[in-house]
Order: C-alpha cells, then structure tokens, then sequence
C-alpha cells in the first residue's frame, strides 16, 4: 500500500482525494497544510487519519511513501525536492515546476535517490487522448491541428479589482500559460513529440503575467497551433487535419467525443467513456511507477517538452525566462 500525503487544502486537492480513492494500492494518510487549524479540518472533512503542519519533519517520519504536491506552480519545486531528498516518491501537479531545467534537476535527484517525480498531466493520461492517438492514421498525413484551452477566471475578477491572487501572480509562476496552455502543449507532444520548434505570442494582464495568447508548433509536415486564455471562453472544439480528413475534439484536457470527418463526408463518432474524474489515470499511473518495473522516463520526456515550449512561447512572447538551458 502507497501511504500519501498531501500538500495544499484548495479545491483540486479535494478532487486528488476523490480520484486517489478510486485508485486499488494507493491511500492518502495525512494532509499537509501551512496552517494546522486548516489542515486539521480538511482532513477531516475528506476521512482522512492526520494531519501535520511541519513539512520537514512529515517527510523524515517514515509515515508516508509519496506526497502529492497541489501548491502553486512556484512552490513545487522546493517542496518536490526536499520529498525526493527525504526518499519520498512525488506526484507534482501541472505544471511540474516553471522551468525545464528545474524539472530535469528533479528527475536527476529522484533516479539518485531511487524515488519517482512524476508530473500530473490529467489528459496525457486519459483515455480519451489515447482514442485520438488510434485514429490519427485514418486521416494521416496530419498537416495541421489546432488545440485550445480557455476558461474565463472568476480571480481575474480581482486582478481587475487591483489584487494580486495566486493564479495571477508573477512570483508564483501564474498565468494562463502556465495554467492552462499546459493542457494543449501536453496534448501535442503527447500525440505528436516534440516540435522542432515554437514560438508564440501573450497577452498581459495587470499583475505581469499572461492572461492569454496563443503558440505554433512545428512539426515535420505539420504545424500546431495553441491558444490558451484566463480571461476569456471558447466553445470552439479542437481539430486535427489530415490529408485524408479530420479529427474533432471536444475538449483538450479530457477527450469525450471524438469525430473523425473524411474528405468523402463520411462521418464517425468516437464516444469515449471515462471516469467522470480523470485525475484517476495519472494517480494509477504514479501508483504503477512507485509500485516499480514501469519506466518514468517517458513521462518525464513528455514533461520537459511541454516545460521547453512554454519557455519559447514566453521568449517570443516577450517574457524573461530564468534558468533555462
Ligand atoms: N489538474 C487540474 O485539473 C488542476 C486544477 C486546478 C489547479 N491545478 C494545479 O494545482 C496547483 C494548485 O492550484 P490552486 O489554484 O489550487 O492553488 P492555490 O489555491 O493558490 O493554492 C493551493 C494550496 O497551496 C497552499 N498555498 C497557497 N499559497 C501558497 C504559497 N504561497 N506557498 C505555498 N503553499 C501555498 C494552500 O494550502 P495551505 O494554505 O493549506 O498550505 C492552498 O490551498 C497548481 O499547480 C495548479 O496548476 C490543477
């Protein structure tokens, strides 16, 4: 049995626990929170045994195997590292960390260590993205694509007030691109590799950081664009064509209905049926990999192209980046 802890009290953590109750070999034994007061009552408000407030000394009790690490993109990366240092496996929410580099530092220490670092990517491990996989060659070759992900944020409310909250904030790798452009990124290198190259272009919004903006990949023999938004919606699916036809995606970050158009008319619907919680594949994922025999690496990969497109977008998009090779 994997013994977890987690780290966060918001909402997506509430949601791990649902999936990691799904999950057979995996059980969550304690909450990490910054404030004991709040950690006590998430634990247990989700059943869940203890506690603790002492980040250092939960990782040297040898009460847990693998934390869950569900704080904001800035704070994943201390955390991860001193769990990999502490010999505790980590589950890392999307994305891993702002960098590249820093991700592959994590990966270095976890194989010293002989721990997994896996990142939380809920589409590359849905079985939706996998359906779409499967059908590529009935319209190959693919030449262009077009992947998105927009959901208007109730927080840039405050930004608009004059706030600063985390999703926004520059200090804690905030931003669209971050949160959600992720999920397009993710599901090109997933289907497709690593571009060749990519650039890009953001939208700033008052706190620093990107509200929205959109990227092409390029491929051999295709291109992908992305488009990525925190401060607007989309109801426009996701496409694939080919030079045999087209396929349909109505959302990026968990597949469900999936229509393969050819260039004769002829027209197929792919429902996919899923767990309605899709985070419930990256948790049996990491499960599997603690578990040993499976190898991280590919995963891994996947992870660092996704960490390396979001650097170019924000070189080109005319934002700094710190520490990238
Ligand atoms: N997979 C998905 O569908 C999905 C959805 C949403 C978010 N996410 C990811 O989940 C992570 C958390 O996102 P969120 O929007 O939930 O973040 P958030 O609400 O800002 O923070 C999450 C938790 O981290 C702790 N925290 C807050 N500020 C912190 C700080 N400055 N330093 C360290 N810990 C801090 C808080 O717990 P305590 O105060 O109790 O310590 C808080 O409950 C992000 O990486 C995000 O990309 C994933």
């Amino acid at each position: 049995m994997i013994r977890l802890a987690t780290i966060g009290t918001s909402t997506i953590t509430e949601r791990f626990a649902d999936a990691v109750a799904h999950v057979p070999g995996i059980r969550i034994d304690v909450v990490f929170s910054r404030d004991a007061e709040r950690g006590r009552a998430f634990a247990e408000r989700l059943g869940i045994p203890s506690s603790a407030d002492d980040l250092d000394a939960l990782l040297a009790s040898g009460d847990i195997d693998a934390v869950y690490v569900g704080s904001p993109n800035g704070a994943h990366a201390a955390q991860a590292r001193a769990a990999i240092a502490a010999g505790v496996h980590v589950l890392i929410e999307k994305p891993a960390t702002p960098t590249a580099a820093e991700f592959e530092e994590l990966v270095a220490a976890a194989q010293e260590r002989g721990v997994v670092v896996l990142e939380a990517m809920r589409n590359a491990y849905d079985p939706g993205l996998a359906t779409v996989a499967e059908l590529l060659p009935e319209i190959a070759p693919v030449r262009l694509a077009s992947f998105g992900q927009a959901q208007y944020s109730a927080r840039y409310d405050l930004v608009l007030r004059g706030e600063t909250p985390n999703i926004f904030d520059p200090a804690l790798a905030g931003g669209a691109l971050y949160d959600l452009g992720v999920y397009p990124l993710s599901a090109a290198v997933e289907l497709f590799g690593a571009p060749d190259a990519v650039t890009g272009e953001l939208v700033g919004v008052a706190t620093g950081v990107d509200g929205a903006g959109a990227a092409v990949l390029r491929y051999p023999g295709h291109v992908v664009q992305v488009s990525f938004s925190k401060i607007g919606f989309s109801h426009r699916p996701n496409e694939i064509q080919g030079e045999r036809g087209t396929i349909e995606i109505d959302e990026i970050t968990a597949p469900r209905m999936i229509v393969v158009t050819l260039r004769d008319g002829t027209r197929t619907e792919h429902p996919v049926v899923a767990a309605e919680n899709n985070m419930i594949y990256e948790v049996a994922r990491f499960a599997a990999l603690v578990s040993g025999g499976e190898d991280a690496a590919p995963d891994q990969e996947r992870s660092v192209a996704v960490l390396r497109a979001v650097a170019a977008i924000r070189a080109a998009g005319g934002e700094e980046v710190e520490g990238e090779d």
